[in-house]
């Protein structure tokens, strides 16, 4: 939800904000804008309406001369997307910009009490709302910059994490975090500011997270060294000095390029053997017939002692966290309950003690979810974090958690997200049920061995791709597509369908397979293509039976079934084959081909694969 950059040193600004600007674009992408000190003194501020190369076609004839700058690229909350709404905002002076991401949600309130005292907008949004009230209070009380944003920052409701740059003062960045997050990287005599450290881990490893109520104080030396306190100090909202904490960041370069793939998602839907080796990688012993999560370890008490588990998450990673749920009932007996986190927060939920609440997040920093664990905590529940990007709010919200170790996630749609958070999951469950004996050491063993194989089971599955290519030209005609599957193949089914949603725009519904002649029968003809997880398991014959009621209405029916099967194919219009594994581990194989299938059904439409329109990477608004 929208991305922030920024960098002051000794270096060209413009060259590092737009590099910045492009690693952060899966955060939003209606808009983008740079804001520079030029080497004559200006602040010059340049935005356009959509992705980040519009901007730079509009830059190459401006003076973007100057080595500090902010820059933004914008997923749009107050005000259309549009060059006017767009971010770096000027204050009325011109002498302040100020790029923000998150939600000021008294600002209607403040931007009357400034229009009452004259100050005009040029925007319809919350964040030039912020940049006129820190000028105004620096003119009203005759305070400096920092003195300003600290009164402001006491007078917003809100989220933000934000960059203030002042033309007057060219050797310095104010930045501030509330619920929004920020990353300061240091250099040589060099600070870079950023929505997560993709854009600092060119020029170095040396990171501090800001934490929430943080203010960033960096400067730089001017040309002629008079700026004494040179650095980046980090300040409470009350001024108070706080201890830097400085972090070594480890994302490989590599990971966040393309690396010949033609997008993010399918270098993602490639990616996922070796990302499941590296969530299993030290956590599964090298027999590969035992886990060892570090968290069981340190929290087994309270693990143990869990009455029920409470599941909370958005998007696909709920859909990991319904696999959870039966992961959880069934081999631990531990009821388990799984959440919208967006509900959860505000409808006043029971909350025990000896619950423990898992929280699923790719990002890290879904502002619904973080929320439910703050209201989990209060009411004094152990709190457990899923997550895949290292350092986000939510890990560092949690009392423990276990990272998902699949690398950076880029794609806008999840995909590699899901089958690690799913592969966390099992191996919780797995964990805890040995040690609740609510399995049979024989079965537990068989289980974490299967678990093992996945990875070679899915660069099996992948070589479904040249298939699912050739058959995704005939969904295109598509309005709506049904998916279907029964037991754990159901939570797939729904994540089937979000897939196919976002990135193709097509209308999906995923469906439990019998639920359907309670309703959503009445919507089948030959137009509408049914995808149905028909893999061998216990439900299988059940499967076939819901497939025959499809196909009696004249339905599309593409399966997923398990290699060998010999039934399906007699009634499906197509088949695609996957190895066989365990029930519980299915969704973890039959996953692939879902992904693959939206895809490649997006391309042959010739969307945006990896920026779907309206959406952005990481939700850090409610
Ligand atoms: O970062 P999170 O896992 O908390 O994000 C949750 C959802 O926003 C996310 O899964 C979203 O649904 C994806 N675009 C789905 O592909």
């Amino acid at each position: 939800m929208c991305g922030i950059v920024g960098y002051i040193g000794t270096k060209r600004a413009y060259p590092i904000l737009i590099k910045g600007l492009k690693r952060l674009e899966y955060r939003g992408y209606d808009s983008a804008g740079v804001a520079m000190i030029g080497d004559n003194g200006n602040l010059n501020v340049y935005k356009t309406k959509g992705k980040v190369d519009n901007l730079t076609e509009y830059c190459s004839d401006k003076d973007v001369t100057g080595c500090v700058g902010i820059a933004h690229t914008r997923w749009a909350t107050h005000g259309e997307p549009s060059a006017r709404n767009a971010h770096p905002h000027y204050s009325t002076s011109r002498n302040l910009a100020i790029i923000h991401n998150g939600i000021i949600e008294n600002y209607a309130g403040i931007k009357a009490k400034l229009q009452a005292n004259g100050v005009t907008f040029k925007s319809d949004t919350d964040t030039e709302v912020l940049v006129q009230l820190v000028e105004y209070i620096m003119d009203k009380k005759n305070l400096s910059l920092l003195e300003a944003v600290q009164v402001a920052l006491h007078q917003v409701i809100g989220a933000y994490a934000i960059a203030i740059v002042d033309k007057r003062d060219p050797y310095q960045i104010i930045a501030a975090r509330k619920q929004s997050p920020l990353v300061v990287g240091i250099g040589d005599s060099e600070f870079f500011l950023g929505s997560d450290a993709s854009p600092i881990i060119d020029y170095t490893d040396k990171v501090v997270y800001l934490e929430d109520g943080n203010i960033a104080v960096i400067r730089v030396k001017s040309p002629n060294g008079e700026n004494e306190d040179e650095g980046l100090k980090i300040l409470s909202i009350l001024g108070e000095e706080q201890e830097l904490k400085v972090k070594k960041v480890d994302i490989d370069l590599g990971q966040i390029e393309k690396g010949g793939y033609s997008h993010f998602m399918l270098k993602e839907i490639f990616e996922q053997p070796e990302c499941l080796q590296n969530c299993m990688r030290g956590r599964i012993n090298v027999e590969g017939d035992n886990v060892t999560l570090s968290a069981m370890i340190d929290y087994r008490q309270q693990l143990l002692g869990a009455k029920r588990i409470i599941i909370v998450a958005c998007g696909t990673s709920w859909h990991a966290g319904l696999i959870g749920k039966q992961l959880f009932e069934q081999l631990c007996r531990i009821p388990c309950e799984v959440e919208y986190a967006s509900e959860f927060r505000y409808r006043n939920p029971v909350v025990n003690k000896d619950d423990v609440v898992i929280a699923i997040s790719q990002s890290g920093e879904t502002a619904d979810t973080l929320a439910a664990i703050q209201l989990a905590k209060e009411q004094g529940a152990f709190i457990y974090g899923i997550c895949n990007a290292i350092g986000s709010s939510i890990p560092r919200a949690t009392d423990t958690g276990t990272y998902i170790h699949v690398g950076p996630e880029i794609g806008v749609a999840s995909t590699k997200a899901f089958t690690g958070q799913v592969t966390v999951l099992s191996m919780l469950a797995l964990c805890l049920a040995k040690e609740r004996q609510t399995i049979s050491d024989e079965l537990y063993h068989s289980m974490v061995k299967e678990l093992t194989l996945i990875p070679e089971k899915m660069e099996q599955t992948l070589k479904t791709n040249e298939q699912i290519e050739r058959l995704a030209p005939i969904f295109t005609y598509a309005k709506n597509c049904l998916y279907l599957g029964r037991g754990y193949n159901y939570p797939l089914a729904l994540e089937g369908a979000l897939k196919l949603k976002e990135i193709s725009y097509i209308h999906a519904e995923g469906y439990p397979a019998a639920e359907m002649k309670h309703g959503p029968i009445a919507l089948i003809d030959s137009e509408m293509p049914v995808f149905v997880i028909a893999t061998r398991d216990r439900l299988y014959e059940k499967v076939i039976s819901n497939i025959q009621e499809v196909r009696a209405r004249g339905g599309r029916v593409t399966a997923l079934v398990t290699e060998g099967d010999q039934q399906i194919q007699k009634f499906a219009d197509h088949v695609i084959t996957l190895p066989d594994t365990l029930e519980c581990f299915q969704p973890l194989i039959a996953s692939i081909p879902l992904q693959l299938l939206a895809y490649h059904i997006a391309v042959c439409k010739g969307k945006d694969v990896d920026r779907p329109r309206n959406l952005a990477k990481s939700v850090t608004v409610e």
